[in-house]
């Protein structure tokens, strides 16, 4: 039988290698790059003011991908894999670049998620991924209690998801540093940085502010959109 290592050694990186982006296969600083913000920083306010918005993308976003880029370049064949794997993969990976890649593709790939799910209106979900939270959450109400408490508890620096898996099942987990349920090959639904770097700005120590603040921004046709997309198949980070 074929180790996972093998495995990744072998076919799986020849099956990852049509995917090389151009630049990186010129020798360009990396294969990841920054995606501009989906809208203007100040579409969160008031509830996350446009300075934490410019500093959390601009600077924090983007040193996770320089970082992360930078720790490919001395691992060529890693950088040919898409990120979802190289995280779900994250224990058969070189121990030269196991953290430094735990850390800034997690970064990468929580902060790339974080931005699509904001910039909305709030309210609530609707359809299919409400009748998911009714079953799986206990309903919105418990769901969102339950999920600001996991945020409070958090210690430290962390997240707090919610996974969904092919069936359309949720669950909420909350995860230390930028660590992600990608890691236990999972797929995230949704997510909320508890981060200070999140919301120093605006809520200084008052993080259960922050959380309670943060469900007025979400982008619910967007969130729906990937939990469709995680039904299909087709949701990667
Ligand atoms: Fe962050």
């Amino acid at each position: 039988m074929l180790s996972r290592r093998h495995l990744l050694t072998g076919a799986t990186l020849l099956a990852a290698s049509a995917a090389i982006p151009r630049a990186w296969a010129q020798g360009a600083p990396g294969p990841f790059k920054l995606d501009p913000l989906p809208y203007a920083p100040s579409k969160n306010e008031p509830h996350i003011d446009t300075q934490t918005m410019e500093l959390h993308h601009g600077k924090h976003h983007a040193a996770y991908v320089n970082n992360l880029n930078a720790a490919l370049s001395q691992n060529g064949e890693l950088a040919r894999m898409p990120l979802h794997e190289m995280l779900g993969r994250i224990g058969d990976l070189p121990e030269s670049a196991r953290s430094a890649i735990r850390n800034n593709g997690g970064g990468h790939a929580n902060h790339t998620m974080f931005w699509q799910v904001m910039g909305g209106a709030g309210g609530e979900p609707s359809g299919e991924l409400k009748s998911a939270i009714d079953r799986d959450l206990g309903g919105f109400q418990k769901f969102q209690t339950d999920f600001n408490t996991a945020g409070e508890k958090q210690f430290g620096s962390g997240w707090v998801f919610v996974t969904v898996n092919r069936d359309g099942k949720l669950a909420l987990v909350a995860k230390p540093n930028q660590d992600t349920p990608l890691m236990d090959g999972q797929r995230v639904l949704m997510g909320n940085d508890v981060w200070e770097h999140a919301y120093y700005l605006k809520y200084q120590n008052r993080r259960p502010e922050y959380l309670k603040a943060w469900w007025n921004v979400l982008d619910w046709n967007k969130i729906g959109e990937r939990y469709a997309a995680a039904k299909a198949g087709t949701l990667t980070i």
